[in-house]
């Protein structure tokens, strides 16, 4: 630290017993209490010994400034904090994206995954884990394979499909009082026996179709891993031929799997 010269300390005492009228002599000057008798002692204080610019020019030396990297660090623009947020999911909705841009490969029909977007229309009424609601049956813990389910002579798949494309209506107007298995423990389902009864779907196309009725059979009847690669199979063979149904009656769509099945070359057999 550079000494103060004495010249300016001097000054200095000077100037605050001015101010305060005590004794400039005095090194507890700053201490005095103001008096009355202030104005007319100053009046007799010395003429300063040096230029007023100078003492006036003590200020306390500037601040060290910061080194540059500390002040572009300060001056650089922050990120906002609620951006924080954004960010941590940035690359999980990239993933997303990236996905949604690959065009649809229309030549692969993936049964099940088309059939979990198709079955957000049955859930309101057969519940998303088809466990059932007031309002449509349950199709989880066995339920849906007592009745559709394949048995020998019984073509449950078949059945399934047909059920599904007409409904409650249209499946009486074919005059069938029955759907599904008929040796379903418990009794054959009566139609219409449920609620206010089920609308048909054959506003669906094939492809859905087909997709949703895989989804129950796989997701909720739990079919084995070898009866579903053996249906996928013959559902896919039905798709490619694109058949159109006269009636949707279990028999004819019953005709046109086993039709498809064979024109592809797909073992009835199998999965039986
Ligand atoms: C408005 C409510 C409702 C909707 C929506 C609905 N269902 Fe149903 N579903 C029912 C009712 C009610 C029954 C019983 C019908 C009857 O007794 O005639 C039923 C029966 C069924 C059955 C037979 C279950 C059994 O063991 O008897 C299947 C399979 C089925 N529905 C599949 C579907 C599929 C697939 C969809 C969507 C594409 C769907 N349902 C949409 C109400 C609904």
């Amino acid at each position: 630290m550079v000494e103060v010269p004495e010249y300016l300390l001097e000054r200095s005492r000077q100037r605050r017993a001015e101010l305060t009228g005590a004794d400039p002599g005095d090194g507890a000057a700053t201490a005095d209490t103001p008096s009355a008798a202030a104005v007319p002692t100053a009046a007799a204080a010395p003429a300063p010994v040096a230029p007023a610019p100078i003492a006036a020019a003590a200020p306390p030396p500037p601040p060290e400034p910061d080194p540059p990297y500390v002040q572009a660090a300060r001056a650089r623009k922050r990120m906002p904090y609620w951006a924080a947020s954004v960010m941590v999911f940035l690359p999980i909705w990239a993933i997303f994206y990236v996905g949604m841009l690959e065009p649809p490969d229309s030549d692969e029909l993936v049964l099940a995954d088309n059939g979990a977007a198709v079955y957000s229309t049955c859930a309101s009424c057969h519940g998303a884990d088809g466990s059932g609601t007031a309002t449509g049956r349950q199709l989880s813990d066995g339920e849906l394979l007592l009745t559709f389910g394949s048995a020998p002579g019984f073509d449950g798949l078949a059945h399934h499909l047909s059920w599904v494309y007409l409904g409650t209506a249209d499946t009486r107007r074919l005059g069938l009082d029955f759907y599904g298995n008929p040796d379903r423990p418990g009794g054959q389902r009566e139609v219409d026996s449920f609620a206010s009864g089920m609308s048909g779907f054959s506003n669906l196309s094939l492809e859905d179709l087909v997709s949703v009725v895989y989804y129950e059979r796989v997701v909720h009847g739990g079919l084995d891993a070898e009866t579903a690669a053996h249906e996928e199979e013959m559902l896919l063979a039905l798709v490619a031929d694109a058949p159109t149904f006269e009636t949707g009656s279990p028999d004819e769509i019953s005709a046109l799997l086993t039709e498809s099945a064979e024109g592809h070359g797909i073992d009835l057999a199998a999965g039986e």
